[in-house]
């Protein structure tokens, strides 16, 4: 055999072995993944909490499903009509089952299933891997796993959102996978949403449990809370992907407690993180405002791309420009002079179609500018690129290489999409 032939032989003898090594990692990844096929973008809908905690009813959650299509919200992607705790009397019947609050779902569960069906919707509901759910009014699912997975299956449930709440003192990790397996074995796809708040970092065992991971404690509607789940759920990026997804709690937007600006920080740091877009205002009354936030087509398209990598915070920045601030706002207050908090942060994920998704975060309490660096967000220092602005609708004229600076008015940010040109 020639040296040049034995050479091209062990080229791909090496070749075929890389590739095997190759496919048998992606297949094992593949494996570990819950496969029931759902979660590959992730969720979008409404939950119920945020806004009405325990007064619910089987008429406000049709006209939800109602208006989630008289607003055009459902042809965006918000599918899931999500019921969270206190739907179901107290105690089971005498047979175990769960039974649908009396009184405020008198049609029971199926009818509402049908219903929301009907409208080309899908309709969640809520469990608790323990003895009762958070409220205490509902029982939870901890020894009835499979009882309460085939009713959920026969009423038509195509989402589980399942708490942590009084439980046996046992792990999560021992816990929810039995509900996995109830799920599978009832037979009918559903969206898997483990609530067990970060406890036990889920997002480290969660990927073959279920589709998705609380993160983080309940969000409340201010802009430390919001901005602090954000924070919380950054940590764990290298873990989402289709089929599994980080969740620093359901959206805020709409709600009040925020101004507008920070409600357009909530809803581009949940794009970008990849984060479940499930609405918790009262979207039969919702003001135009809150409507032109949520129906960003242009930042839901960020939060749906296909390749699913959650944003990583690529740098922060700012710690001398909040101290004068601060200085000088509250002379008096030295100690507040003393403050390190960072104001102005990066955030980068890469998107389908070689694009960046890149938020430029202002969260201090006066104007800044804010500079993405190339080497910071992945890019060749001499790349050229175009700038889309998605909250002005805009492609900037000035095309940039090394860097982008935008200035920021407190609490905002500007969400771009770059696409390397020429
Ligand atoms: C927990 C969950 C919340 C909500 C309530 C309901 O606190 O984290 O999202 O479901 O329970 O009681």
């Amino acid at each position: 055999m020639g040296k040049r032939r034995c050479a091209a032989l062990a080229l791909a003898t090496i070749m075929a072995v890389v590739m095997e090594l190759v496919s048998h990692t992606v297949a094992t990844s593949r494996r570990i993944m819950l496969t029931n096929g759902l979660g590959m973008t992730p969720p979008m809908g409404w939950n119920s909490w945020n806004h009405f905690g325990c007064n619910i009813d089987e008429k406000m959650i049709r006209e939800t499903a109602d208006a989630l299509v008289s607003t055009g919200l459902s042809k965006l992607g918000y599918e899931y009509v999500n019921i969270d705790d206190c739907w179901a009397e107290i105690s089971r019947d005498d047979k175990g089952n769960l039974v649908p609050n009396k009184s405020t779902f008198p049609s029971g569960i199926k009818a509402v299933a049908d219903y929301v069906h009907r409208k080309g919707l899908k309709l969640g509901i809520y469990s608790d891997a323990g003895y009762f759910t958070c409220s205490k009014k509902m029982p939870g699912s901890l020894g009835h796993e499979e009882q309460d997975a085939k009713a959920f299956a026969s009423w038509g449930i195509d989402y589980l959102k399942y708490d942590n709440c009084n439980n046996d003192g046992s792990k999560p990790t021992v816990r929810y996978p039995v509900m996995t397996r109830a799920l599978m074995k009832a037979g009918r796809p559903v969206f898997f949403s483990l609530c067990e708040w970060g406890d036990m970092h889920p997002a480290e065992w969660g990927a073959p449990v279920g589709n998705s991971w609380r993160t983080t404690n309940d969000i409340a509607d201010n802009w430390e809370s919001m901005i602090s789940r954000a924070d919380q759920n950054e940590v764990y990026a290298e873990y989402a992907r289709p089929g599994g997804w980080n969740d620093p709690d359901m959206l805020e937007v709409g709600n009040g407690g925020m101004t507008k600006d920070e409600y357009i920080v909530h809803f581009s740091l949940w794009a970008i993180s990849k984060a479940p877009l499930l609405l918790g205002c009262d979207i039969r009354n919702m003001t135009k405002e809150t409507l032109d936030i949520i129906t960003n087509k242009e930042v839901i398209a960020v939060n749906q791309d296909p390749y699913g990598f959650q944003a990583k915070k690529v740098r922060m920045e700012g710690d001398q420009e909040v101290t004068k601030a601060l200085g000088a706002i509250l002379s008096k207050c030295m100690w507040i002079v003393e403050s390190t908090t960072k104001t102005r942060y990066i955030w980068a994920a890469s998107l389908s179609g070689y694009r960046l998704a890149v938020v430029l975060l202002n969260r201090g309490p006066v104007r800044y500018s804010a500079t993405a660096l190339w080497d910071d967000i992945g890019l060749d220092p001499k790349t050229v690129v175009e700038a889309r602005d998605l909250w002005e609708h805009k492609t900037l004229r000035t095309q940039f290489v090394g860097n982008l600076t935008a200035t920021l008015s407190p609490h905002s940010c500007k969400l771009y999409v770059l696409k390397p040109i020429g």
